[in-house]
């Protein structure tokens, strides 16, 4: 992105004065053939979403440790999760998604990538029916959540995943966060016409404007007991959220992972700024 589009969403953001209302996913699980194509290729070794799944990764070696099993929520076509797998060998992945056409994408992704710490299940992550209470070390997510119809389920959402949660466990949610202005949806969606498939640009585009808002995000963290989680955003952008479990060491990271993805040189700049500008939120006044 140039510095005269950035310049314009700075002022976008900062000019508005009613925010803009969440409009929630037209197809809430990806399950059409083209869309989870143009997605899977997205999170390809030369994807635009490979900043993000660094990004993901890195957070994600402060709170695993070698052993653990760690779900990821929403896997979709399985890109992350097996860049994850690789990334913590020692760790036991189960990959959780509604849809079968990303399930079936997943499975022959990690296979092709010679990954055999992973299983998949094919459930709702808003109620996790299949899976017992208290089985995971981490749970991990990205890009998921948004895709939930409503902040009802999001706030069930948070209470299954405290259920499946050990204690004491790790959480990482890492999904879109709540820009105020439309014009700056505009302009971020502009941007990626020439990188990404027609397919890729209306998911996004349909993506940002279902980005939850703080108060969804603050709301439904107060369902996790297990942990107490904290919430990052992307300033003074809030293009990204993260919900994190504290570290759980300050100096090293719990587990050094190996393979991180390697970035394209067309896609260090969006690393650069996506990690320079993920902040703690300020907490609210009491
Ligand atoms: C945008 S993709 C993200 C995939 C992957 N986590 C990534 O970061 O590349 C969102 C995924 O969430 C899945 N999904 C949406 N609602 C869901 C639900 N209620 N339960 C399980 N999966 C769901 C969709 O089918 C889709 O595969």
């Amino acid at each position: 992105m140039g510095p005269w589009r950035l310049l314009k969403i700075l002022t976008n953001e900062n000019s508005v004065r009613e925010p803009r209302h969440r409009r929630p996913e037209p197809h809430l699980v990806m399950a059409a053939p083209d869309q989870v194509a143009a997605y899977t290729e997205g999170g390809g070794p030369t994807g635009t979403l490979l900043p993000l799944y660094r990004l993901h990764i890195e957070r994600l070696t402060t709170l695993v440790s070698p052993g653990d099993t760690i779900l990821d929520l929403g896997c979709g076509s399985g890109q992350l999760l097996a860049l994850m797998a690789k990334s913590f060998p020692r760790c036991h992945f189960v990959g959780v998604d509604l849809s079968t056409t990303m399930l079936d994408t997943a499975k022959q992704i990690c296979s092709a990538a010679a990954v055999q710490n992973v299983e998949f299940v094919h459930d709702d992550l808003v109620s996790l029916s299949r899976i017992g209470q208290r089985q995971f070390d981490v749970v991990s997510s990205c890009l998921a959540f948004h895709h939930l119809p409503d902040s009802a389920s999001l706030l069930t959402a948070f209470f299954t995943l405290d259920r499946v949660l050990k204690v004491g466990g790790g959480v990482l949610v890492s999904d879109l966060g709540p820009l105020r202005s439309e014009r700056t949806i505009d302009l971020l969606v502009d941007d990626q016409r020439s990188q990404q498939s027609p397919l890729l640009v209306e998911d996004y585009e349909h993506s940002l404007r279902a980005a939850f808002t703080m108060d969804d995000w603050s709301r439904a963290i107060q369902n996790v007991r297990k942990v107490s989680l904290k919430v990052d955003w992307t300033s003074p952008i809030h293009f990204l959220v993260q919900i994190h479990s504290p570290r759980t060491t300050s100096e090293q990271p719990r587990y050094q992972a190996g393979n991180l993805p390697d970035l394209a040189l067309k896609h260090r700049f969006e690393y650069f700024l996506l990690s320079r500008m993920m902040k703690p939120r300020p907490e609210e006044p009491a």
